[in-house]
């Protein structure tokens, strides 16, 4: 048995920094824009490319037994009427869960399984999100400040982003009238992973 020592990691509960910092990833407009549905305005903004969130995962084994745990922080903005939000993804791990604990902020959890359904839980400052195993996640931020929240996940979990690439989510998540409304995405392709 090989005994891996305790460790602490320090978070600044309002900006979700961590000291240290891990692998600290960070993703701009111009590494996800075909994600959002205004591709027009994406372009436009591509100009000053805006950093839309980034995240910082502490370094563990990447093995069952372990647990995964990082932070992340999605900026407030939009690209035409559709918030800021994260890339998205299934674990490589299918049959994996993960907590989400919301430090600061507002925002939305988007969370879909392979074949479509859709749901969606409200992130405030103390929600506790539990995502099952085999549902898709991506957050949302639908407030005026960085959107705050502590993951934890199986430590071999892993990432698996280009199912969500190939198809989309199912539903999206556009302002209108000032208010987070869900609609759903009329560029969703169950088969694009196929
Ligand atoms: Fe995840």
């Amino acid at each position: 048995m090989h005994l891996f020592k305790p460790f602490n990691t320090i978070c600044d509960l309002k900006t979700g920094v961590l000291s240290p910092p891990g692998n600290h990833i960070v993703r701009y407009l111009a590494d996800m824009k075909e994600m959002f549905h205004d591709r027009e305005a994406a372009e436009t903004m591509l100009k000053e490319n805006p950093k839309v969130y980034e995240f910082y995962n502490v370094v563990i084994p990447e093995e069952d037994g372990h647990l995964q745990h990082c932070t992340s922080i999605i900026y407030p903005g939009k690209v035409g009427k559709e918030y800021f939000m994260t890339k998205g993804h299934f674990h490589a791990v299918a049959g994996t869960a993960e907590i989400y604990v919301c430090l600061a902020g507002k925002g939305l959890l988007l969370m879909q399984t392979e074949d479509g359904q859709a749901e969606v839980l409200e992130m405030y400052p103390g929600s506790i999100s539990y995502i099952p195993p085999y549902w898709a996640h991506r957050t949302i931020n639908t407030g005026d400040e960085p959107l705050v929240f502590f993951g934890v996940y199986r430590g071999d979990a892993g990432h698996n982003y280009g199912t969500i690439e190939k198809q989309g989510f199912s539903k999206l998540v556009l302002e209108e009238d000032g208010q987070p409304c869900i609609i759903d995405n009329p560029r969703y392709n169950p088969r694009g992973g196929d």
